[in-house]
């Protein structure tokens, strides 16, 4: 990426028709291994070359970073049209959620966002409100003075059971049951450092065995609830206001039965995990960042005076927000997005052939120095309204952009906040765990080892 600061404008070819200069001296053999071995490693030499488009080959494809935010926002938004989502991710995550949200595209795409838009407007989103808090109370409950806690697995526990009842209206236990071993088995599936990561599903290894056991577990509980709910009065089935009644709302065509399994199954993989890691990367940095943490707690206190927080609180919670905000710019959960133009494309001045994999990494563009001082600094301070002002659009998209960008960010933002709110509130963590963080690059931007504080009760 290149180095001048203030630069506003990406890097032009100097011969036209040149090509962007490449990551490695042997390409194929190179970029391959580097990537399978160490994504992140891989990633910091396509920072370290002097371009905004950076092409490289893995396993006999091409790619290539972009990182200048006028180009993210060409690809994500002024063009979209041009891009699709792409091999790779379908090759990964297919299997699970083919015919889900995340992976539809044209119009079919466009027909399920329409459909599934309401289930995340504010209002509806507003009345989750309480669950969020309430669960992160009893996080904390769990929780004795001066105990040692691994975060992540914590805050998954906390996000599955804030979606069993948001999207199912399931109570903790039948989360715990037919939630969990799902998304474990997920998990474990989609680890790059797990050999069965690299074969297809049917073949019969332990783990894809787990995950079609699971699977076929989620979908008879959820026949089950389906089936509850039809007994149900209708005054009692009305009253509800989870995203599957919204689901069952909809017409037989545009949302048969094995579609709405394949939107709730896109809706946890896509919710879960990464609202857990930003709750985990959120306390580990206010844990080896004392001043924000107190600062934090001044906040909550002026604001709450220890009474729990709701939606309509988050308002008058600025430095919460930034908070929030400097966490997922600093640790972005989807550290990369993937696009595969579906024609030949100039970006940046560059030809691009169709079916090129395009690799947008909130990872680099997020630290670049070019946008942010002491890109590697968490300073929540730093996000005032005149730095935002300033700051070039999709210099920050820690959710994507475009008709594309996330559909549970109101949601995630909102769950995240209450719950460093109302876990705040009752206590201070220290730092076990001290950076730097080591961090995997899998579906999403993961800490390798566990992650620890100690939790002390505040007077
Ligand atoms: C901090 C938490 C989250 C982060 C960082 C995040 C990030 C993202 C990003 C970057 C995208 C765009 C991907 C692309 O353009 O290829 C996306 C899409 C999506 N996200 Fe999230 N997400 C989060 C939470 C959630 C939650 C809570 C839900 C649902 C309950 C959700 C559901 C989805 C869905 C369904 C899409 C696909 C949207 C579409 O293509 O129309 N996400 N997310």
């Amino acid at each position: 990426m290149p180095s001048q600061q203030a630069e506003t404008e990406y890097q032009e070819p100097v011969t036209p028709g040149q090509r962007p200069p490449r990551i490695g001296r042997v390409p194929l053999v190179e970029n391959t291994l580097s990537m399978i071995r160490d994504p992140l490693g891989f990633y910091a030499e396509a920072d370290s070359v002097d371009a905004d488009v950076v092409r490289f080959n893995v396993a006999g494809t091409t790619g290539y970073f972009v990182t200048h935010p006028t180009l993210v926002e060409q690809v994500l938004v002024t063009d979209e049209a041009d891009f699709e989502k792409g091999r790779l991710l379908r090759d990964t995550l297919g299997e699970f959620i083919g015919e889900g949200l995340f992976l539809l595209e044209g119009e079919e795409w466009q027909q399920q966002r329409t459909a599934l838009q309401p289930a995340f407007y504010r209002e509806r989103i507003a009345t989750y409100g309480e669950t969020m808090t309430d669960f992160a109370l009893a996080t904390a409950d769990d929780w004795a003075d001066g105990e040692r806690v691994d975060l992540l697995p914590a805050m998954r526990s906390y996000t599955l059971r804030v979606l069993g009842k948001t999207l199912l209206d399931v109570d903790i236990e039948r989360t715990a049951e037919s939630l969990e071993p799902l998304l474990s088995a997920l998990r474990h599936r989609v680890d790059p450092g797990n050999l069965s990561a690299y074969l297809p599903l049917w073949v019969p290894t332990p783990n894809n065995r787990r995950v079609r056991r699971t699977r076929a577990a989620f979908e008879a509980t959820l026949d089950d609830i389906i089936a509850e709910r039809q007994t149900e009065a209708a005054a009692e089935r009305e009253a509800r206001d989870d995203v599957l009644s919204l689901l069952l709302s909809l017409d037989e065509e545009t949302m048969d039965r094995e579609r709405l399994g394949h939107q709730l199954l896109t809706f946890l993989v896509a919710g879960h995990d990464t609202t857990a890691l930003t709750l985990t990367y959120a306390w580990f940095l206010l844990a080896t960042h004392p001043d924000a943490q107190r600062e934090l707690h001044e906040e909550l206190a002026a604001t709450l005076d220890g009474a729990d927080p709701t939606p309509a609180d988050l308002f008058e919670l600025p430095f919460l927000d930034r908070v929030l905000t400097e966490t997922l710019r600093l640790y972005p959960p989807a550290f990369t997005t993937f696009r595969q133009p579906t024609r030949p494309v100039t970006l940046g001045g560059y030809d691009i052939e169709q079916d090129a994999q395009l690799t947008i990494p909130q990872w680099l563009v997020h630290r670049d120095e070019r946008w942010y001082d002491a890109p590697d600094a968490f300073r929540p301070e730093r996000w005032t309204d005149e730095f935002e002002a300033q700051l070039p659009d999709y210099a920050y998209y820690p959710f994507g952009g475009g008709p594309r960008h996330c559909i549970g960010m109101r949601f995630a933002r909102m769950e995240a906040k209450l719950a460093l709110a109302a876990i705040a509130q009752r206590f201070r963590f220290e730092a076990v765990t001290e950076p730097p963080l080591e961090l995997g690059m899998r579906i999403t931007l993961s800490p390798t080892d566990p992650v620890a504080v100690r939790v002390h009760e505040r007077e």
